[in-house]
């Protein structure tokens, strides 16, 4: 493994699930930023994440633990926790313990996906996880796309890469050609580094026939922080993706991918028909060979660029270094104004 110089625990959002992995009162357990975690379910369908251990004598809530309404009960003693990791109930004595609150962290529940904010210093969200149905810039919603989990999504668990090396793919035009077999390298037309949110609009085409000066589709992506990226597509398939890597520990994280194929005017079957899927597995098939670079790359620094890649790379960098501790993780003025478009 060539271990990247970069933190591993970045601040920002981070994807740790799928939303129909946590039913209704169901307790998951899992590690992220070498924390022990759970995340529950409760039974008005509110997501909760926390740490894993039990503020009383430490046992851990996902070996046992239940949820009874709107509480996770330890399998220890039954002490109650709320979703803010607060004590609510000790069943033998008068009183919660007030003083004693477990940990827990920020969440958003959208496009099918469980999302949490990491901070090692506490701080709250200063941006927002991106809508990838129905935050781009066009009329498009939820309504109009099969939905994605869990037919066309990929789990690869604990690879050995950084977030940032799948942020970098965006501004990396050079790739597109190797990596996916394109034929003619993608034209950038915008990039947008001045928030935490940050855009890269290129265009791009996949079919031999088309020459370079005729290009007619492309992609627009949305960088959410380091841990996720939406991409709609234009002028080809109908497809939305939302890219998501999250640390595990110092060396690995669990990458995450959907995608989302635009429904066929007037079909509201509730699965992928099979037609979709195999559109959906083509672009799960060009996000695999991305994998297969990243998973082995060692991070560069600095890099051999040539003159036509300095700029987006060197905005991109710049861009990332706030997201990390060392930084102050207060944003800029400009970064706290809003986010979306
Ligand atoms: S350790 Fe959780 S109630 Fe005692
Ligand atoms: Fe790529």
């Amino acid at each position: 493994m060539a271990k990247p110089p970069l933190s591993m625990k970045p601040t920002g959002w981070f994807q740790v699930a799928w939303s129909a992995e946590i039913g209704l009162g169901e307790v998951h357990r899992m590690k992220y930023f070498d924390t022990e975690m759970v995340a529950w379910r409760s039974t008005d369908g509110r997501v909760a994440v926390m740490d894993a251990y039990c503020e009383h004598l430490g046992a851990h809530l996902g070996h046992g633990g239940h949820v009874d309404g709107d509480r996770i009960v330890c399998p220890f003693h039954g002490w109650e926790w709320d979703s803010a990791g607060r004590n609510v109930r000790i069943p033998y004595e008068k009183r919660p313990n007030r003083g004693r609150r477990i940990r827990g962290y920020p969440v958003a529940e959208l496009n099918e996906s469980i999302f949490i904010w990491h901070d090692i210093d506490g701080g709250a969200p200063y941006f927002d996880v991106p809508d990838v149905l129905s935050g781009f810039d066009d009329d498009r919603g939820a309504a109009d796309y099969y939905p994605s989990y869990p037919a066309a999504t990929l789990f690869r668990p604990g690879l050995e890469l950084h977030p940032q090396y799948v942020m970098e793919n965006g501004v990396d035009f050079a790739h597109f050609t190797f990596v996916h077999k394109v034929p003619f390298m993608p034209d950038i037309t915008r990039h947008d580094f001045t928030r935490p949110t940050s855009y890269v609009d290129f265009t791009i085409a996949f079919d031999d026939d088309i020459r370079a000066e005729d290009v007619a589709s492309g992609v627009e992506a949305v960088n959410a922080g380091l841990g996720v990226a939406a991409t709609k597509s234009w002028g080809m398939v109908d497809n939305r993706t939302l890219t998501a890597v999250t640390p595990v520990d110092d060396a690995t994280s669990d990458v995450r991918f959907s995608v989302w194929i635009g429904r066929r005017p007037g079909d509201e079957s509730p699965e992928l028909p099979a037609g979709a899927k195999f559109l959906a597995d083509a672009v799960i098939e060009q996000f695999t060979a991305d994998i297969r670079i990243w998973a082995h790359q060692r991070y560069s620094d600095p890099p051999a660029l040539t003159h036509g890649e300095y700029d987006g790379f060197t905005q991109l960098r710049r861009w990332a270094k706030q997201f990390y501790p060392a930084a102050t993780t207060a944003p800029t003025p400009a970064a706290s104004e809003g986010t979306q478009r």
